[in-house]
Formats: C-alpha cells, structure tokens, sequence
C-alpha cells in the first residue's frame, strides 16, 4: 500500500504503462487487461523468479482448444470433472470456464493482488448470472496446490518456466498415480512442452498452432504493440498441446 492506504496497480496495470483494455473486458464489464512482466510478480514465494508475465488468455483461442480437447474423447464426463486455471492471474480462463457444464473451476494464482482482481471478476461473473458451477480462486502455489481426487482438466497459458514446470508435474504423477486417463493437460504457449515430453506418463494428444479470431489478434496486437518496452512477442496464433496422463506401469 501506498502513503495514502491506496494499494497500488501492478506496472503493467495501468495506463500509463501503455494498458489498453481488451474488448473482453470492455463488454464484460470486468478487468483482466494488461501485461505484467515477470520480474514484477512478486508475492515472496522461491518461485517468483520462474514466474513468466501477467497476460489474459485470448477468448478464441481458450474456446478453439476446449473444443479440440472435447473432441479427445475424455474419460470422464465434463460434469464429473474438474477445471483447474494454474496461473489463473485476473481470472479470464476461470470465467469462461465457468460458462461451461464442469463440476467446478478452481483458479490457482500466486500473486495476491491478481487473485483479488480474479475473486472481484467471479463476483461481477456471478451477479450477472454466468457462473454455472462452484468458482473459486486460491491464492496458492501451484507446485504445492492439493489436487482434488476427481478427473481433473489442467489448464496453464505459459505460467512458469522449467523448473516449476517439473515440480509440478511430479506432484501430479503421484497425485494420479493410480487414476490413469483422469488428468488431461491443456498448454498455451506451450513453451515447457519438453519438460512434459520428459516426464514419463503423459501422451501428447495434440500439438499445433491456435489461431485467435480476428478481433482478439488485433486486441492483442494492439497491446503487446504498446509495451513501453517491447519485451513480448505478438503473433496471430498460440502454440498449443493436449497432454493426457496414461500413467507409469
Ligand atoms: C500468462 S498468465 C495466465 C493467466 C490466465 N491463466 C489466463 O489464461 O487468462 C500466467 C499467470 O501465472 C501465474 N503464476 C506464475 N507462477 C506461478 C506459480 N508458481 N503458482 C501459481 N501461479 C503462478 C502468474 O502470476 C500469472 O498470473
């Protein structure tokens, strides 16, 4: 908090650091715009220093991956099963997924600040009547978060890099260890994907370029084109992959 008690916006968050509010957030009436570096996303935690950036999920691309991963033949109904947003950051992911028929939504965020931001959002989601199953948002470390014992669909848009990566992968093959098909992977940006092709147990079910839709490339565009620093790439697509865990004999 500031002198004054306000607490202040992360950089990134604010106009002046070149914030332009996505549509999403413009005919939602919710905020989940803007880019925050890295090395701004401090909560105290070791794992800090692993931490990628801040950046919303685009929609088109969130919504083209589900409906890849329906088409995966899961193994348990999508009213049995379990979504889970790890890096949840302001909460995008979490509020389209609470759109759909899922047991529950658990978003999974590090940052404090940007989990309030995300309880805020489910409430706006909520009041307007969107929220179709349980939501909550954990502030929690994801390589530490307790995994609930149900099919479980893990969703990351390039949250951290390798080594939270790996620990976090061995803390699900022995959460999972003997529910093999009841833990699907879904990675934007897929950056780690090595990590996942390392870790024994997972298939890889899909691997390819998401498109976003034509209004969510420019949005985007638009803003990684006013980064006061220019230090993320934009491109029209996302590199995505479907992992299923079949488990270890
Ligand atoms: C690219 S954002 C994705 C936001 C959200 N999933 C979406 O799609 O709109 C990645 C988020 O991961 C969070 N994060 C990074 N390391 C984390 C960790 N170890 N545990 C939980 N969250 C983490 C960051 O704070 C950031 O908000």
């Amino acid at each position: 908090m500031n002198s004054s008690g306000e607490r202040r916006r992360l950089p990134g968050l604010t106009v002046r650091d070149g914030l332009i509010p996505h549509p999403f957030d413009v005919e939602n009436g919710v905020r989940t715009s803007g880019l925050v570096a890295g090395r701004h996303l401090k909560s105290g935690h070791a794992h800090d220093r692993h931490a990628t950036a801040y950046f919303g999920v685009a929609p088109s691309v969130f919504h083209k991956l589900m409906g890849r991963w329906e088409r995966t033949r899961p193994a348990a109904e999508i009213s049995e099963t379990t979504f889970i947003d790890v890096g949840a950051g302001m909460g995008r992911a979490v509020l389209l997924a609470a759109e759909m028929p899922f047991r529950q939504v658990i978003g999974v965020e590090l940052h404090p600040a940007l989990v309030r931001t995300a309880r805020r959002n489910v409430a706006v989601w909520r009041k307007a009547g969107r929220v179709k199953v349980p939501v909550r948002v954990v502030q929690a470390d994801a390589a530490e978060f307790a995994f609930p014992a149900e099919p479980t669909v893990l969703f990351l848009f390039n949250p951290f890099g390798a080594v939270v990566m790996r620990r976090l992968l061995k803390r699900l093959a022995r959460a999972f260890a003997e529910r093999p098909g009841a833990l699907d992977v879904l990675y934007v940006n897929d950056e780690q994907a090595w990590v996942l092709e390392q870790q024994k147990g997972f298939a890889r079910l899909f691997s390819g370029k998401v498109p976003r839709s034509r209004a969510d490339n420019a949005a985007d565009k638009r803003i990684l084109d006013n980064q006061p620093d220019g230090e993320y790439a934009s491109a029209p697509y996302e590199d995505c992959s479907i992992w299923r865990w079949m488990g270890v004999e």
